[in-house]
């Protein structure tokens, strides 16, 4: 089949807002809109300006008046619980109108917001679509951050409720969700009012009297009263949730996705990037903590009528490396979304894919690689292994769906390994030089979207309209900076090289180095240092923190090291995967004093770099050099 890409990428240039107003008729308005888009509102515009919605309608009781009542609507699949079970829309409808109530019960009300801190149980989800149902804002925290990171959630978005479980489960271990949810609010100066609490049979929370409460109590008690609570209408334009991602320092970025043109941008997607009918079985192997969990595990797989999947597990381990095969198996499903990390794992554990044949795969048709870098190796073995195409797409927690991808609904494009192909309808990108021109094909520089940017992105940072310019808008006036450097070949295919900030990604996990460094200098000892991110072959990159001691420390230099790394991971959490720091003398820099972390990177990850003309001394970077060649890593001479 020929791809109408081209077509519809010139249909949505010519007429963006007959696009978008065409796209949003498959959904349900209580009120419809004044404009499709209005330039004069908002930091850059906003979309459906006038309309009312409300999107948990959309994803769930739109579906039970279509005929979908009976049709699994979320398939929770637990390895790690060894448990199984099946919503259907009519059932979910129900347990989020539940839900709901006993929100609304607490004082939860339109505009609160609802923090939620939660593994990967249906909860999770029924808690999301329950905020969404009454209009209240949800933001989910990741549950590998550490309680200092909740607290500093909590301090931004001031919650009214945080809905939380006993704990999660990695494996090997029961991570006790309380104790931390429990010293988040003792650091944090905002106190939410209620606390909802999951327990698990695997652990039991204390409850703090007054303030928590048990969530299947309250839930038996609001289905036993036949308490429900309705769908309350929102503008369009009202925030549906806030999820935090890291900024260039410890403070975190609270992107905000907004109810109307979230839903258009979510619903079309689905048809146009992944080709997904309605009734089929679509699974986002990733957690609701993150942007594509959000997108693609709760809401646009319920806007289109399909069912998704809930998998709380790991790509091996749980219990073996033919996990992936067997969801896809036994639920049918038709495509899998994940990140490429998963596929290095599953591939360096069954290189043979021995697993694979043991189940039937004759239902699934498309891979989707996202979050990070798929590198050429990972998509050709995944390719070879299970005989469907592998496209990589690229997007980010602020864009909340595909800025580019290889769009199956409209045809697929020839792949080019190494790009995520083509912009999708909405995103203007443009490659710009440093004077904001755009470059020639083949040519490095600054990705950036034409503004205004299309539904479904953010439309701001939480209270925080001036740090959304200064972030991403101010640097290429008129545009929107993806802070991702690359190029447009011949044929409009984008390429992502590398990020223009101190973000690094870890297993498909955006995390800031600076954020880390401000944790590294917080130690006694520690009088400065550097964090960057190293190339590794499973997690694509993770990171390694230089420290130089203040002068006249005596203490043993692996018990500073064994200190540091413990306090990233009680700050930021496990997810940082901090495991690696080095004591040195000095740190490169240019003579007026900024430190040489491109370089280090170059050296650690055995490229080939020039000393830069700027050094102050040179002899360091053979110090830096010797430093991670005593520690095993590959370093460029
Ligand atoms: N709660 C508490 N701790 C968590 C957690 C959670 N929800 N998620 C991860 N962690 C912990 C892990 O247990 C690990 O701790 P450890 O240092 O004690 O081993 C640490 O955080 C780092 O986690 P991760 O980077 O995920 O490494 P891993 O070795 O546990 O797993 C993969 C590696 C590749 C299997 C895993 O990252 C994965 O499945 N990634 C692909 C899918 C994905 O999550 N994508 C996200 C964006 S699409
Ligand atoms: P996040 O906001 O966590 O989704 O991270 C977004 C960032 O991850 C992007 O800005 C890129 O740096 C990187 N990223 C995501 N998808 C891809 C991809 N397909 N190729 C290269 N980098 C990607």
């Amino acid at each position: 089949m020929s791809s109408r890409y081209h077509e519809v990428y010139e249909s949505w240039q010519k007429d963006p807002e007959g696009f978008w107003a065409g796209a949003a008729r498959d959904l349900v308005w209580s009120k419809p809109w004044d404009k499709v888009f209005d330039g004069a509102q908002g930091v850059y515009g906003r979309w459906f300006v006038g309309a009312e919605c409300n999107t948990a309608y959309n994803c769930l009781d739109r579906h039970v008046f279509a005929g979908r009542a009976s049709q699994p609507a979320m398939i929770y699949d637990s390895p790690v619980t060894d448990t199984k079970e099946t919503f259907t829309y009519a059932e979910l409808t129900d347990a989020v109108a539940t839900l709901a109530a006993v929100l609304v019960k607490h004082g939860v009300k339109k505009g609160d917001r609802v923090i939620l801190y939660m593994p990967m149980i249906p909860e999770a989800v029924i808690g999301m679509l329950a905020c969404a149902r009454i209009g209240a804002v949800h933001s989910v925290v990741f549950g590998g951050f550490a309680a200092r990171e909740l607290a500093t959630r909590i301090d931004d978005c001031q919650p009214t409720m945080i809905l939380s479980a006993s704990c999660g489960i990695e494996p090997g271990r029961v991570v006790k969700y309380k104790p931390l949810l429990d010293e988040a609010i003792a650091l944090s100066r905002h106190k939410p009012s209620t606390c909802l609490i999951h327990q698990r049979p695997m652990e039991t929370a204390t409850l703090v009297e007054g303030r928590d409460f048990d969530w299947a109590e309250a839930v038996a008690a609001a289905a036993a009263a036949g308490e429900k609570a309705d769908c309350v209408p929102v503008a369009a334009t009202d925030p549906l949730y806030i999820l935090y991602t890291s900024g260039t320092t410890g403070q975190p970025k609270g992107v905000v996705r907004d109810n109307g043109g979230h839903m258009v941008a979510l619903h079309w997607s689905m048809d146009g990037v992944y080709g997904i009918e309605p009734g089929e079985v679509y699974w986002a192997a990733s957690d609701v903590g993150w942007v594509v969990g959000h997108s693609y595990i709760v809401y646009a797989p319920l806007l289109r009528g399909c069912t998704t999947i809930l998998f709380e597990g790991k790509p091996v381990g749980t219990p073996d490396a033919g996990t992936f095969w067997r969801v896809i198996a036994e639920h049918k499903v038709s495509a899998l979304f994940t990140a490429p990390t998963a596929f290095r794992a599953i591939k360096k554990e069954d290189p043979e894919g021995s697993f694979i044949g043991k189940y039937d795969l004759s239902h699934f048709r498309t891979l989707f690689l996202a979050g990070e870098r798929a590198d050429p190796d990972t998509i050709q073995w995944a390719e070879k292994m299970l005989k469907v195409p592998v496209l990589d797409h690229w997007w980010q927690t602020e864009t909340g769906w595909a800025i580019a991808a290889d769009p199956v609904g409209l045809g697929m494009l020839p792949v080019k390994y190494g790009s995520p192909t083509v912009p999708m309808p909405g995103y203007d990108v443009r490659v710009l030089d440093e004077s904001h021109q755009p470059v020639e094909a083949g040519k490095m520089g600054a990705i950036c979207v034409k503004l205004p940017l299309p539904p479904g992105c953010l439309p701001t940072l939480w209270n925080n309209d001036q740090r959304f310019r200064d972030s991403y808008l101010s640097e290429h006036p008129g545009h929107y900076a993806t802070a991702d450097a690359g190029y447009k070949d011949e044929d409009g295919y984008v390429y992502i090289m590398a990020r223009t900030d101190d973000i690094i990604n870890v297993a498909g996990h955006r995390l800031s180095t600076g954020g880390m460094e401000e944790v590294l200098a917080s130690h006694p000892d520690v009088a400065e240092c550097a964090v960057i991110g190293i190339a590794d072959s499973m997690k694509g990159q993770v990171p390694a923190g230089f420290i130089v001691l203040k002068s006249g420390v005596t203490k043993d230099l692996a018990e500073i090291e064994r200190e540091v790394i413990q306090l990233v991971r009680e700050k930021i959490g496990p997810v940082a995967a901090f495991k690696l720091a080095i004591t040195v003398g000095r740190l490169p820099k240019t003579r007026s004093g900024k430190i040489l972390r491109g370089t280090m990177r170059a050296i650690a990850d055995g490229e080939t770099y020039k000393t830069p003309a700027t050094i102050d001394d040179p002899a360091i970077l053979d110090e830096i050099t010797v430093a991670l060649k005593e520690r095993g890593i590959a370093t460029a001479d």
